[in-house]
């Protein structure tokens, strides 16, 4: 009699155990997010602690695993597949978003964004608020956080580019986005458009002499073994947002959109803070790696002259129109620059 009872109890506790690692099972899930840049940069940042957030917040029942360096597909791609439904997660620069979300191209017209605070004021306002919606509309991926980067810096492995003119001859790729490309051909070359993850082997390969990205960037992918010299350029703020496939934002409890929503702003915040703590020490450790870093000449009037003029005049339409610029400019606290 004793023994039977004591058999019930183990199939009882046997029971009780497989139904708690059932249901802990059916709960927690892992979601995965791509990175284009290799770890240690600030999508990286962003991304490492939006995970430990969500995962703290969450009692454990989402964690994150990322994928830096290009792993699921270039940054296009991974935008698309976040949209088809197909990747949960992903950090990617905002000229990659901008061909599925034409409105965001506002955040990189050439000379919009100024300084950091600049970048701040508008992911975290309303004009962020409303490109967030617009993009949710237009790209079916909704902006979480934002990874702050620092200014995008010319890099070439010829010579020293101080001047619009020395330019000339040489091969720059840039991403596929349409103001990049505008950008470049109003300073009088013709850019290659590529994909991120092709990048780092067309330099090497000499197939391109010369590319834009951040000083982190630059730092953490490494192109300080295959560039010499750096164009201390400020036209472009590069924002990278963190976005989620809208499909699986809509399919979370109220509870957990919160959640994800603070976690977003919150690993912002995180960012911002590590971006003016490193970049400086960055951009010494890539002098002593043996790149020349040289200022535009001027200060560098000629670059902002044609870039604005002759660019922005083009993009009114897709971004919303001139009024647009125009609200944006004065939440700065600017005027229009021609
Ligand atoms: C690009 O140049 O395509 C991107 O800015 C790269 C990046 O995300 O760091």
């Amino acid at each position: 009699m004793k023994r039977r009872i004591s058999s019930i109890g183990m199939v009882c506790v046997v029971t009780v155990v497989l139904i708690f690692t059932l249901s802990l099972t059916a709960q927690a899930v892992e979601w995965k997010m791509a990175l284009g840049d290799a770890s240690g940069g600030t999508q990286w940042e962003v991304g490492t602690q939006f995970a430990k957030l969500l995962e703290k917040h969450s009692n454990g029942k989402i964690t994150v695993a990322l994928f830096p360096n290009g792993q699921l597909g270039s940054e296009q791609e991974t935008v698309q597949n976040c949209r088809l439904g197909t990747l949960d997660l992903a950090v990617v620069a905002i000229n990659n978003v901008t061909p599925f979300s034409p409105k965001v191209g506002l955040l990189t017209l050439p000379y919009m964004i100024l300084s950091l605070e600049d970048a701040v004021k508008l992911t975290q306002g309303p004009i962020g608020q409303q490109l967030t919606e617009d993009t949710i509309k237009a790209a079916g991926v909704r902006i979480l956080g934002w990874a702050y980067s620092g200014f995008r810096v010319l890099t070439n492995s010829k010579r020293p580019v101080r001047r619009v003119k020395d330019l000339k001859g040489l091969v720059i790729r840039v991403p596929k986005n349409a103001i990049m490309i505008a950008t470049y051909k109003a300073w009088g070359i013709n850019p290659t458009p590529m994909a991120w993850d092709e990048t780092f082997t067309a330099l090497q390969q000499k197939v391109v002499d010369g590319q834009d990205n951040p000083y982190i960037t630059n730092y953490v992918m490494k192109f300080y073994e295959v560039q010499k010299y750096v164009t201390n350029i400020r036209y472009l703020f590069s924002l990278e947002p963190l976005i989620i496939s809208e499909g699986l934002f809509q399919r979370q409890s109220p509870e957990t959109q919160k959640i994800l929503l603070a976690a977003g702003k919150e690993a912002s915040e995180h960012c911002r803070q590590f971006i003016i703590a490193k970049e400086d020490g960055i951009k010494k450790e890539l002098v002593k790696l043996g790149m020349q870093i040289d200022d535009p000449a001027d200060n560098e009037k000629e670059f902002i002259e044609r870039a604005t003029k002759k660019v922005w005049p083009k993009f009114y339409k897709s971004i919303g129109g001139k009024d647009k610029v125009a609200e944006t400019l004065k939440m700065l606290g600017r005027e229009f620059p021609f």
